[in-house]
């Protein structure tokens, strides 16, 4: 049965978000917290316990070990998971799509993290362009919570769409409530338990709120684009090549799974005896077999 239902789909549709309570079953979670346990040292043991000491983000911005692929293979088969995958899949009309992102987020009460933010749109590191009212361009955002988001834990606040009934989503943020006070006064918190599912577009407005009690809170950002569009995505996966783990991911990957980063699909004329003894020397690992047909 689908996670994401005909139900989330038409609130995304009419709103720009859904929420699915529980999107991940009980062995997805406890599988992607024992990977977190180790990507991220003590983080998962502080959000259980807040009294014990705080950790330490391994820095702030997009460490290697904190982006995909991850050490974990639970952590990295949920960035690919089929209803994700499904679902933006629907949204653009066809199959051809790419994962732009995936990594990890982590905060407590007093982190650097630990932010009231500006109401925002994410296009501005998401594309080079505009984000279009057009499904055929739409990126679909999604955010996983790995742990609980109560009232006090930095709940995600978002705003549906009916109240910026406006075409051009510009300017794409708002610092201040007096600015747009119909944004801010009808934001809705994301308040779900553990292994919950938030997806977005890139023309919703949204904003992380603040801590109120002592805790954290773990998620991943996970987002598919169409994959045509060149001017779309946060990230270039090579950027991460040489990490021990996207050899060992790309090597036990499906040719499908690949092609969501941008690898080449079997039957691509770039596929010769030359790349194929190429690619293979880089990972050894690989079965070629599906490249040579
Ligand atoms: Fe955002």
């Amino acid at each position: 049965m689908s996670k994401i239902t005909e139900a989330h789909a038409a609130h995304y549709r009419e709103h720009g978000y859904a929420v699915v309570d529980n999107f991940l079953d009980e062995e997805e979670l406890t599988g992607a917290l024992d990977d977190l346990r180790e990507v991220l040292p003590g983080w998962v043991e502080y959000c259980e316990d807040p009294t014990r000491p705080a950790p330490v983000f391994p820095s702030q911005s997009r460490a290697p070990t904190t982006v995909f692929p991850y050490r974990g293979d639970r952590l990295n088969a949920i960035t690919m998971h089929p209803e994700l995958r499904r679902f933006a899949a629907e949204n653009v009309g066809h199959n051809d799509i790419y994962c732009e992102q995936s990594h990890l987020h982590a905060k407590y009460r007093g982190s650097d993290l630990d932010r009231d933010q500006a109401m925002h749109c994410d296009f501005a590191n998401h594309t080079l362009a505009y984000p279009p009212d057009l499904p055929e361009y739409w990126q679909t955002a999604y955010l996983v919570y790995y742990t609980e988001v109560t009232a006090e834990l930095a709940p995600t606040a978002v705003c549906s769409w009916r109240h910026y009934p406006e075409k051009i989503r510009w300017p794409g943020v708002y610092r201040r409530r007096e600015e747009r006070p119909e944004i801010f006064d009808n934001e809705r918190r994301i308040i779900v338990p553990a292994g919950s599912l938030f997806i977005y577009s890139m023309r919703t407005f949204h904003r992380g709120t603040t801590f109120k009690a002592d805790g954290g809170r773990i998620a991943q950002f996970i987002t598919y684009a169409p994959a045509a569009w060149k001017w779309l995505g946060i990230v270039g996966w090579s950027a991460h090549g040489v990490k021990p783990e996207f050899r060992r991911w790309m090597e036990r990957a499906t040719p499908a799974e690949r092609e969501l980063l941008g690898f080449p699909p079997p039957k691509h004329p770039y596929w010769t005896e030359e790349t194929i003894a190429g690619v293979s020397a880089r990972y050894p690992g690989m079965d070629m077999a599906p490249y040579r047909g």
